[in-house]
């Protein structure tokens, strides 16, 4: 179960001043930001302010993992530590915004610091699976089988990634009419929860990845998970629909399922020289206070080379300042689901 954060407001359109454009011969010297240095690394924690413009806390280091129930029942030695897995959803109605490199990266350090994590392909478009260097076409169980169809052990759809701990459903293209078909089934909205069930006693976090919609699978996704993450651009456009999200999340909250907790809202694709990626943070930080990450996820060509590669970054670039980012990020992810 994941900590209450404090609860975001919706945002409203930002208000700060577009700069006024240099006609196009005028060639302007791009002064560096001051707080560009400081999103160039990991800050230096208590000591100075993160990107977000709050001073950067210092994480606990990630403690060893509790037993999952299943390990639980046959070690003697775990007993009483059992917990079931933290369920968490990657949701963003925006396409493009950095979800599915956040599943890949977020899960393969929380494996790195010993967590047993499965990754979760509910997108037809299968990026997870092709990111994690899968061929959709050649495999023959999906997520779709495992919701649509009764009795299809949790053993047969699951593929063990070549990282230690890090296991992944999944999906492709036959995914894509699961959503129609959903429509005639009974408890329509809660069939991944379902699905999911056997996953939850073997393992210490699972991470589903969304499609980029609003539509019934990211109601199930929703209806499944104890946490969401919300991933986005540090640009202007991705602020206006935090606020729909945020909705949907009420709702099922409300409806469906109350342990439902946004775990965090975290910045991606930031980019510290510009004014635009620092007020687009610090108008996100205005709206929803705590709930924002003080992990930012910089711009960088490497997620897109490591997804080239089929890999985390975290293997294929393992000490760039990308895959310390996403490492951070799993210490805040722990730190604030104490049961992960
Ligand atoms: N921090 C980043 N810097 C640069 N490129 C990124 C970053 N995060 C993701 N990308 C790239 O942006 C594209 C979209 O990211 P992706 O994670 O697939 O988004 P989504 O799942 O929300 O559609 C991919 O090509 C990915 O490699
Ligand atoms: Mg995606």
């Amino acid at each position: 179960m994941c900590r209450q954060t404090e609860k975001g407001r919706a945002v409203s359109e930002p208000t700060f001043a577009v700069p006024p454009k240099a006609p196009a011969n005028v060639r302007v010297a791009t002064k560096q930001a001051p707080r560009a240095a400081a999103a160039e690394r990991v800050p230096d924690p208590g000591s100075e302010l993160g990107p977000t413009g709050r001073p950067f806390p210092a994480l606990p280091e990630p403690g060893p993992r509790r037993a999952p129930v299943e390990e639980a029942a046959v070690d003697q030695a775990a007993v009483g530590q059992r917990s079931p897995a933290t369920v968490i959803a990657l949701c963003n109605q925006k396409g493009g915004v950095g979800k599915t490199t956040t599943v890949i990266n977020l899960g393969a350090s929380l494996a790195e610091f010993g967590r047993k994590v499965l990754l979760v392909d509910f997108d037809p478009q299968a990026s997870l699976t092709v990111g994690l260097g899968i061929n959709p076409n050649e495999v023959d169980s999906t997520i779709y089988h495992l919701m649509m169809e009764r009795d299809v052990p949790l053993d047969d759809v699951v593929i063990h990634t070549g990282i230690e701990n890090l296991d992944l459903i999944p999906s492709n293209i036959d995914f894509a009419g699961a959503e129609m078909q959903l429509i005639n089934e009974v408890a329509r909205e809660q069939v991944l929860a379902r699905a999911l069930e056997p996953a939850v006693s073997r393992y210490d976090v699972i991470l589903i990845d969304c499609q980029p919609s609003l539509g019934l699978l990211t109601v199930n996704a929703l209806a499944a998970a104890d946490g969401v993450i919300v991933p986005l651009e540090c640009e202007y456009f991705a602020l206006r629909g935090v606020a729909l999200l945020k909705g949907t999340i009420d709702k099922v909250q409300d409806r469906l399922n109350p342990k439902l907790q946004i775990v965090g809202l975290l910045g991606t694709m930031y980019d510290g020289r510009t004014v635009h990626s620092r007020e687009v943070l610090q108008t996100l930080v205005n709206g929803w206070g705590d709930a924002v990450f003080h992990t930012v996820i910089r711009r960088t060509v490497k997620f897109s080379e490591a997804t080239v590669a089929g890999e985390p970054l975290i293997a294929y670039a393992t000490s760039s300042a990308g895959a310390d980012a996403y490492r951070q990020l799993a210490k805040e992810v722990l730190a604030r689901c104490p049961g992960a």
